[in-house]
């Protein structure tokens, strides 16, 4: 069973859960794409991209097919791990880019190097997201585009109603269970001290999750273990386990998904 929580590959994990029971007709990388090519002024031809915490690429992957052909493009991000997965996505897509790590909150790049930037669910990754945005203004041209992605409040609430007695567990860590420092609803005031023109576009909408399985392994994704599990745990983990199954048997589950996308120039 514990071997069911060291997969590699948590961000996957995840996205798979969205891919199989979201509405195959809302895709956010394909919209978020729609609401920057339909832009007043959209990009400028032969545009200088950037995107910060890239993670294994799904924004290229789905929109391969509609990238305009003169963008040059610098795909960052600070997980060498992530860096390989995107170096994959891109060959799969036919996509040019040049790729490197890079900590989102101290960025190698001059000033005013970009005419659009991509920061997609990471800055509340950041110990402080306001370092990043800054920086990401510095390295933005002025009237420059910053698309930030990230969750409302009430993202995944189900799941992470399921996932909060896992913190009671010695040497458990969650993640993704707590308010984060850059959400739909406060990072707005984090971009307004930095950039004139803050808008966010929301879309809510609800998954509903007719395997039991996909959702566990959706929480377990969110687990970190200690390298030595005692038996105690391992118990406890059986435990949550059958409470989750049971929970979500025979389904559907319905999981809220609150997401939005700031654009900021
Ligand atoms: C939830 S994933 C989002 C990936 C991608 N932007 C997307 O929308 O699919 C977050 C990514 O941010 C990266 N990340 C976290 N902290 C970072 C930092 N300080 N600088 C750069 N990347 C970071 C992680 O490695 C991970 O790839």
């Amino acid at each position: 069973m514990l071997d069911a929580y060291r997969t590699p590959d948590r961000l996957r994990a995840r996205i798979a859960l969205h891919e199989r029971f979201g509405d195959p007709h809302h895709d956010l990388h394909r919209w978020l794409f729609d609401l920057v090519l339909t832009r007043t002024p959209p990009p400028p031809p032969g545009a200088a991209v950037l995107e910060v915490g890239a993670g294994t690429g799904r924004l290229w992957r789905v929109n391969a097919e509609r990238v305009p052909p003169g963008w040059r493009l610098t795909l960052t991000d600070r997980s060498a791990g992530m860096l390989t997965a995107l170096r994959g996505t891109l060959e799969e897509a036919g996509l040019t880019a040049e790729l490197l790590p890079a900590d989102a909150a101290a960025l190698p790049f001059p000033d005013a190097s970009f005419d659009l930037a991509f920061a997609n669910h990471m800055l509340y990754h950041l110990p402080d997201p306001s370092v990043g945005v800054a920086e990401l203004r510095r390295v933005l041209r002025p009237g420059g585009l910053l698309v930030a992605a990230t969750n409302g409040a009430n993202h995944m609430r189900q799941v992470r109603e399921l996932a909060r007695p896992l913190g009671a567990l010695e040497g458990v860590e969650p993640t993704g269970v707590a308010d984060l420092p850059f959400d739909c609803e406060n990072g707005g005031a984090t971009l307004a001290a930095r950039f004139a023109e803050v808008e966010l576009h929301r879309h809510d909408d609800a998954l509903e999750v007719t395997d039991p399985q996909a959702l566990l392994a959706y929480l377990r994704s969110l687990v970190h273990l200690p390298e030595a599990v005692t038996p105690e745990l391992e118990a406890a983990l059986a435990r949550w386990e059958a409470e989750v199954l049971a929970h979500a048997t025979p389904g559907p589950t319905r999981v809220e998904r609150a997401t939005g996308v700031f654009l900021a120039r």
